[in-house]
């Protein structure tokens, strides 16, 4: 679809979507806004951008509470043109105000009369590409319209109130929206909801998701009063002022479903983060991988695992991560936008990050590989080595106790138990160089800048702070001397 739909009068209408993110989430006390919470180490926003992405030709955000940081994470999620798509909305005063900010700033760069609005709200980080699209294929010849749900109870969501409550009552059970066919004439915020009102027994409620004519929204939002009990512009009121202009409104009803489970508070929080981590382990299981207590393994929607993976809870594996086949994950490890090769084995207690591995290495237990590092294949990294921004050549053995940071190691090497490469003087940062089929004893400091050359041997204990040559025998180290004890 990418972002274009065909109307029914042949016009040719595209998609533009506003995601509503500005809120601070007083029900989800946090130091980070809560669009930046996280579900399966992903922020609820980028769940909800990445999504939206697919089914529109733009996507903008609205920013408001701690906007430096949803910002700078829409440029680093996403890229540039998503940071420069935000709109500020200094106050919250309110969805429908947050959308009238939107409007306004985007009002010029869109073509009003053929674009339609898409509306979604930052803490739906189930939503799925297919429901959106089943929805904007429904709605597209409405001009306004939006998905309710039937749950079992209203909760804190917007109730959906139809012309014809009285009737349908009198023929209760009403259970399905089929048997509640009157048209939308409001949405009732939970907070001004009385159980007198007509049709209360019916928790049919608004999901947040609309679509919208441009042209609609700019007409109406300017229109919005805030005398409600929570003293907000809420954008659910441009329902009824429409309707009162005969412009024609249509909820589609999506019954109960999860995707579109609203998260406020921890507790939605957890229910959310659950239902998704069940739907990725079942679909990864399906798809030939080997999941060993499941219910304690955690794989971000945006990592890629393979077929013939084997992997041992607990365990997470976040962001865009991939694993290839044949490889062993065991408990405890922590791996983060982190690529490992086939036939890999990764011991427990690994933790990784930003980093990538070749195939057939055996990790951990206890490796650090830390941003920019990088193992070519067949590499050995033991217990408690960590690996900054370096490249490992193909077949070294970093084994026990080490730190490189800053490196550029080259094939065939053994790096000893305990080497640490001296790549920070205070103030900056040098490299390290070793060469192929260097042997390096235990217990060297790198001096860095240095250059180890190939087939150099360097002697226990050593500290090296000059460059070698090709088949040298490095040793920096006071002679022992042995004295009688007195
Ligand atoms: C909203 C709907 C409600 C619906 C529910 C679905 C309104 C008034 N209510 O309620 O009908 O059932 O979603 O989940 O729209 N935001 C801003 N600026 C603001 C206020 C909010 O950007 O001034 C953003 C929030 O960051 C959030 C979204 O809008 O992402 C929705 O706000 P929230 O407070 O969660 O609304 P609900 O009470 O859940
Ligand atoms: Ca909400």
């Amino acid at each position: 679809m990418f972002g274009w739909l065909v109307h029914k009068k042949g016009k040719i209408m595209q998609i533009c979507t506003l995601i509503l993110a500005a809120g601070k989430g007083t029900r989800m006390p946090s130091a980070n806004p809560k669009a930046l919470q996280t579900v399966l180490g992903e922020a609820m926003l980028s769940h909800v951008y990445q999504t939206a992405a697919y089914v529109s030709s733009s996507v903008w955000t609205v920013i408001g509470h701690k906007a430096e940081l949803v910002e700078k994470h829409l440029n680093k999620e996403f890229g540039e043109a998503a940071g420069s798509h935000c709109v500020l909305q200094t106050k919250q005063l309110g969805t429908g105000h947050a959308v009238l900010c939107a409007m306004e700033k985007i009002k010029d760069s869109i073509d009003v009369e053929n674009t339609k609005i898409l509306i979604l709200n930052a803490d739906v980080p189930l939503i799925k590409k297919e429901l959106l699209e089943e929805f904007i294929e429904k709605a597209k010849d409405y001009p306004l319209s939006f998905i309710s749900l039937l749950l079992d109870s209203g909760q804190n969501y917007g109730r959906v109130m139809r012309e014809n409550f009285r009737k349908n009552v009198q023929h209760a059970p009403i259970k399905t929206h089929t048997e509640n066919t009157g048209n939308v004439a409001q949405i009732i915020e939970a907070k001004d909801f009385r159980l007198a009102y007509p049709g209360s027994e019916i928790f049919e409620v608004n999901s947040g998701i609309y679509l919208v004519d441009a042209k609609v929204l700019l007409e109406y939002l300017p229109k919005l009063s805030n005398s409600n009990a929570g003293k907000e512009y809420y954008l659910t009121d441009i329902i009824s002022l429409a309707k009162k202009e005969n412009i024609p409104v249509e909820a589609f009803c999506f019954e109960n479903a999860k995707a579109l489970l609203g998260v406020n508070n921890p507790l939605e929080l957890n229910q959310a983060e659950e239902i998704l981590q069940q739907e990725i382990n079942l679909s990864l299981m399906q798809n030939g991988v080997v999941m060993h207590n499941p219910q304690s393994i955690r794989i971000s929607p945006f990592a890629v695992i393979q077929r013939g993976v084997e992997i041992f809870g607990p365990c997470e594996i976040y962001g865009k991560s991939e694993i290839e086949s044949f490889t062993t994950i065991n408990s405890h490890c922590v791996i983060k936008n982190t690529k490992i090769g086939e036939n890999c084995v990764v011991q427990s207690f690994c933790h990784f990050e930003n980093a990538a591995v070749g195939n057939n290495a055996k990790l951990g237990p206890y490796a650090r590989l830390r941003p920019e590092a990088k193992l070519a294949d067949d590499v050995h990294l033991g217990n408690f080595c960590e690996i900054k921004k370096s490249v490992i050549g193909t077949g070294s053995k970093v084994n026990h106790l080490s730190y490189i940071g800053d490196s550029q190691v080259g094939s065939g090497v053994n790096v000893g138990a305990g080497c640490i490469t001296c790549n920070y003087d205070g103030k900056n940062k040098h490299r390290t160089i070793i060469g192929d089929n260097a042997f390096l004893g235990s217990n060297c400091a790198f001096v860095a800048p240095v250059k180890i050359a190939k087939n150099t041997l360097v002697g226990a204990g050593s500290v090296i702070t000059k460059d070698t040559a090709e088949n040298d025998l490095a040793i920096a180290r006071a002679r022992q001397v042995n004295i009688k004890k007195r």
